[in-house]
């Protein structure tokens, strides 16, 4: 059976952006009969871009709740937290000894760091960079290889990094015998991007982003703050290029969307374009919203699901870490 699997960054509160682009297709691959999913909380990786342990831990909470409450299938997946998994590091370490530091210099995300130092005139290009961010795709190649992982679903600035994966598994089974799977990136084709309040891609570094279960008056608010442009009602409107038109596309049935295309075309108000995308959205979360916030005050539950996950995750991760140690000579001496 083919095994998918990928990781969600703990630094940040799920927004409507990471569902449509992640978490919907996530969800459903989840309950694939075909396929063997492994989704995971990658809190490793959050302490390179978030200092703030509350920061980490809420957000871990968030996302765990989040994927749970949208009706993550935890029987059919493995749903677990990275540093519930000691292997990991292990391995990484491992990994780290075949991996070639020439091949990290050139992960654009070491490269627009420095980039950024020089723009700012800095005299050490590598200020501020910590050995964390320079070896961040080390640790991703550990969470991929270590479950032999055919396909890694991701997002295009991700792409690299499943790259990355690919040549440091292929240096190890070279210098050490054929154990690792070479992976394979899968850029969804279907994946949408959707746009933010302020009409760039929603992300939350720029801060415009609607968060998936914020309580109803809230998503209003943040409804009737999507930029539009200055057309009067009774003039007809254009969808193309609309936040508000792509965002209930992203949620809609075609039908839903064609009726609601129909409203632009007849030249409905701004206000009441934003009135009845909220509607939409606050129909349709409603359900899972209850189930979020049933979750977020029951941590312990939620801890108790990923606990079960990182048994079924360490089942296979201990015996092939194991076996990596034997092959590289970390063995008893008798
Ligand atoms: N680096 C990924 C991101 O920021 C998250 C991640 C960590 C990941 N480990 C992974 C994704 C392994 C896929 C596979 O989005």
């Amino acid at each position: 059976m083919e095994t998918h699997l990928t990781g969600i960054t703990t630094t940040g509160t799920p927004h409507l952006g990471n569902y449509v682009g992640a978490i919907r297709p996530a969800i459903a691959a989840s309950h694939r009969q075909d396929v063997q999913s492994f989704y995971f909380l990658a809190d490793y990786h959050a302490l390179v871009k978030n200092q703030d342990p509350d920061l980490v831990r809420q957000s871990s909470l968030e996302i765990a709740a989040t994927w749970l409450a949208l009706g993550l299938d935890t029987s059919r997946s493995t749903f677990y937290r990275q540093s519930d998994i000691p292997e990991i590091p292990e391995l990484t370490w491992i990994l780290t000894t075949v991996t070639a530091k020439g091949l990290m210099n050139r992960s654009h995300a070491y490269k627009a760091a420095v980039q950024a130092n020089e723009h700012e005139g800095d005299s050490d290009p590598d200020k501020g960079i910590t050995m964390g961010l320079f070896s961040y795709p080390i640790l991703m190649a550990a969470d991929i290889l270590m479950f032999k992982t055919h396909r890694v679903p991701v997002g295009k600035d991700q792409k690299q990094h499943v790259e990355m994966a690919r040549d440091i598994a292929q240096r190890f089974n070279h210098i050490y015998g054929e154990q690792f799977v070479i992976p394979e990136a899968v850029i969804g084709a279907d994946t949408a991007i959707l746009t933010g309040l302020d009409g760039r891609k929603m992300s939350k570094s720029y801060g415009n982003t609607i968060p998936l279960f914020v309580p109803a008056a809230q998503l209003r608010k943040l409804i009737m703050k999507i930029k539009t442009n200055s057309l009067e009602p009774g003039v007809p409107k254009e969808t193309e290029g609309s936040t508000l038109f792509e965002i209930y596309r992203a949620f809609a049935t075609p039908e839903e969307t064609a009726a609601y295309a129909a409203r632009y075309a007849a030249g409905a108000g701004w206000g009441d374009l934003k009135q009845q995308l909220f509607a939409y959205l606050d129909a349709h979360l409603a359900t899972p919203r209850g189930e979020y916030e049933r979750l977020m005050a029951d941590p312990g539950h939620v801890e108790q699901v990923l606990k079960a996950g990182a048994e079924k995750a360490r089942g296979m991760a201990t015996p092939f870490l194991k076996a990596i140690r034997q092959a590289v000579g970390i063995r008893p001496l008798r």
